[in-house]
């Protein structure tokens, strides 16, 4: 056990606020870790801050009708303030669009391009050649081959849950213009995640058999046994990172790449500010990295990101990765786009003084082994009864 705890929470996309399933499965569970680290007396920087590139993003800013940066404007304030209203307790809360986020993500492209990390392949994509754009998986709709619905996206029908393929479609179409999108030639650059199979077998599923979380070896295991492939580090679109290399023009840095070097960026951030060393975190044996995170984010801190940083080859992995599952609202999956939920601003607007509340209530019925659920009846039982009723009284009989 070290004593220098480097303690990540995912980065919430900035295409909408958070809500009580992201605050029980991420950020009061890593709360509550940094605070108690914190009262241990160890050296603990706690690190988050909005994802602000993707295609939710891009997708949120096309419905509203406004531009990417005026929606990741908006998210991140509500975002940020809602973490604060709630207590919970970065050391850091930046977001991808800094200027040090910049620096930072195409430097770690740069070595890994410089050492000879990625192999350069050329695929056909999607092209809407009225737009003048390529398409994301996500801008193609067509026919469902599964179920037959008209409204499927190119990497998932939403009415049947099938994951596809864009050329899996019937009938694609552009969602920027309606045209039928054509077939394009385009270089990217991968990163071989085959080649570190054996890495990843050898850390993960011969070291942490035993301290991590069954939901996350187990995920892994199987992505393991069904085998890695390539993987684009680099999209066809015109928000994101740019890739730092001459001849690649509207080109960015893949959303799953630039994103986890956000905890590094921010570290620096917060490090500058406050005469740290960021290195003493993210390079040092002396330090234990934590990532916090929900179960759809599993994949990306168990194998990719620790591929890139083993590709870097300057850091160190993380000691554990807490996956939370999800947390249902009265026995409905919580959508934003159904806007099924209850929102972290809403809740402190409408509950003022009452945070600790909702903290109590979510961790106590935090989804950490099976997807759980929140119902306004538990909420109110929790705290007349739990709050009120008994620790209440405990307090009010020591007390007196
Ligand atoms: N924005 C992602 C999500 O909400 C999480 C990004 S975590 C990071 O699923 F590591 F990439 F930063
Ligand atoms: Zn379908």
């Amino acid at each position: 056990m070290s004593n220098r705890k480097m303690i990540t929470a995912a980065l919430p996309y900035a295409n909408g606020p958070v809500h009580i399933g992201h605050l029980a499965g991420v950020y009061i569970p890593a709360d509550v870790y940094a605070r108690f680290q914190r009262r241990l007396g160890k050296d603990v920087a706690f690190i988050c801050g909005s994802d602000e590139h993707g295609i939710p993003i891009t997708i949120r800013a096309k419905k509203e009708g406004v531009t990417p940066q005026d929606i990741v404007d908006k998210y991140h304030e509500i975002i940020k303030k809602s973490f604060s209203d709630l207590g919970i307790s970065f050391d850091e809360y930046s977001r991808t669009t800094s200027p040090k986020h910049y620096e930072t993500s195409q430097d770690f492209f740069k070595v890994l391009y410089e050492k000879g990390k990625f192999t350069e392949e050329m695929s056909e994509q999607y092209f809407d050649k009225q737009a003048g754009e390529f398409l994301a998986d996500r801008y193609i709709v067509g026919t469902c081959p599964n179920c037959g619905n008209e409204n499927a996206y190119g990497d998932q029908c939403e009415k049947c849950g099938t994951t596809l393929s864009p050329s899996e479609l019937i009938n694609p179409k552009s969602m920027l213009s309606g045209n039928v999108p054509i077939l394009k030639d385009t270089k990217n650059w991968y990163l071989p995640l085959n080649e570190y199979e054996d890495f990843l077998n050898e850390w993960i599923i011969e070291g942490h058999k035993d301290d991590w979380k069954p939901n996350v070896y187990g995920q892994v295991k199987s992505w393991l046994n069904d085998g890695l492939k390539p993987r684009a580090m680099t999209r066809d679109l015109n928000w994101g990172v740019p890739v730092p290399l001459p001849n690649a023009e509207g080109k960015v840095l893949y959303v799953w790449f630039d994103a986890p070097i956000g905890y590094i960026s921010f570290t620096k951030e917060w490090a500058e500010k406050n005469g740290k060393n960021w290195k003493d975190y993210w390079q040092s044996e002396e330090s234990d990295l934590i990532h916090f995170i929900g179960k759809d984010n599993i994949v990306f801190h168990c194998i990719i990101f620790p591929s890139m940083m083993k590709a870097h080859g300057d850091y160190i992995m993380p000691k554990n990765v807490p996956a939370f599952e999800f947390l249902n609202l009265e026995n409905d999956k919580i959508s934003t786009s159904r806007n099924w939920a209850v929102w972290a601003h809403e809740y402190v607007e409408d509950f003022p003084g009452q945070q600790d509340v909702l903290r109590y209530a979510l961790l106590s019925s935090a989804p950490e082994t099976k997807d759980n659920n929140f119902t306004w009846k538990d909420f109110q039982t929790k705290n007349n009864s739990e709050l009120v009723g008994i620790f209440g009284n405990f307090i009010n009989r020591v007390a007196v």
